[in-house]
């Protein structure tokens, strides 16, 4: 593996800091899900009428909230059947060697850091998870797990009565939405772990980027707030990227090219010895 690398984990383990893995969709195409922005990516798709982008605001869900719930329950659907893949092993493994000092900034809502063996508590989803709802009128802040059984295959289908009355926030008895951070809506605390994320960059001594093509807010922040303060960065992608751009300019920064499923199980054994 490239001697750049094992430079940037042997001086990494010689501070002995904290470790922070941000991740993507990319992270997951081997699982078998798309990605957002590849050739079959969820953002080139959409659904039958609307544009990808559409979908995925707040306004469009006011205007037509059971076809945006069915967009997310067909990708809920077919996420539920994905396993993690050694990746994700990879980064559950990281979890285990250093404890408080690592966290799991992910972007991804397919829940399979968790199914990996990421704990929670660990784990900042950032973007939210696609296997929660809650109360669109906000009565409480409680995540309420989708019921296992809704379940649509068909790409493009409709939401059966039956279960439109049981996607209702069992509080209020409002509909409830999808437990998701939608384009025409800001990063909080609250829910996608904002000041924690950056309080977490601002602390952390090495980033791990994967599989993310950087077209988000807060990755890039957290990537600018690692490097401006002189943290090691490394990150993992098919392709060239926003944080391939960071890595090749900062300092103690390397971009490797390859799939992450390849590369962070390596990864995991420099940073166990
Ligand atoms: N290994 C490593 N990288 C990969 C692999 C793989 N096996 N497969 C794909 N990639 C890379 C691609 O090269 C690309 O850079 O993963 C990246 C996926 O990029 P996007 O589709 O843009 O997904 P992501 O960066 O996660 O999108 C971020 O944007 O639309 C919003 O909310 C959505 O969470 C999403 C966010």
């Amino acid at each position: 593996m490239d001697n750049r690398l094992e430079e940037i984990i042997s001086s990494f383990q010689k501070v002995s800091g904290k470790i922070t893995l941000l991740t993507g969709a990319g992270i997951s195409a081997e699982s078998g899900l798309p990605t957002f922005r590849g050739k079959d990516g969820y953002w080139k798709l959409g659904s039958k009428e609307y544009r990808p982008e559409e979908m995925a605001t707040m306004r469009m869900f006011r205007q037509a909230p059971y076809e945006v719930w069915y967009w997310y329950l067909y990708r809920r659907s077919i996420y539920g059947n994905a396993e993690p893949n050694q990746g994700h092993t990879a980064i559950a493994e990281l979890e285990r060697i250093y404890q408080n000092s690592f966290t799991l900034i992910t972007q991804n809502v397919d829940g399979l850091h968790l199914k990996g063996g990421n704990s929670p508590e660990r784990t900042f989803q950032i973007h939210g998870n696609i296997n929660f709802m809650r109360c669109l009128n906000n009565c409480s802040n409680k995540l309420i797990p989708i019921p296992k059984d809704i379940f649509y295959t068909d790409r493009d289908g409709q939401i059966s009565e039956e279960d439109k009355e049981r996607l209702v926030c069992p509080d209020c008895g409002s509909i409830t939405r999808p437990h998701i951070l939608w384009f025409d809506e800001s990063y909080n605390e609250q829910f996608y772990r904002f000041e924690t994320s950056i309080k977490t960059a601002s602390e952390t001594d090495l980033l791990i980027v994967v599989g993310t093509s950087g077209g988000t807010t807060l990755p890039i922040h957290i990537g600018s707030i690692v490097t401006n303060r002189g943290g090691y960065i490394i990150d993992i992608n098919l392709e060239e990227n926003r944080f391939s751009d960071m890595a090749k300019a900062a300092s103690k920064g390397c971009a490797l090219r390859g799939k992450s499923g390849d590369i962070l199980p390596k990864i995991a054994e420099l940073l166990s010895k």
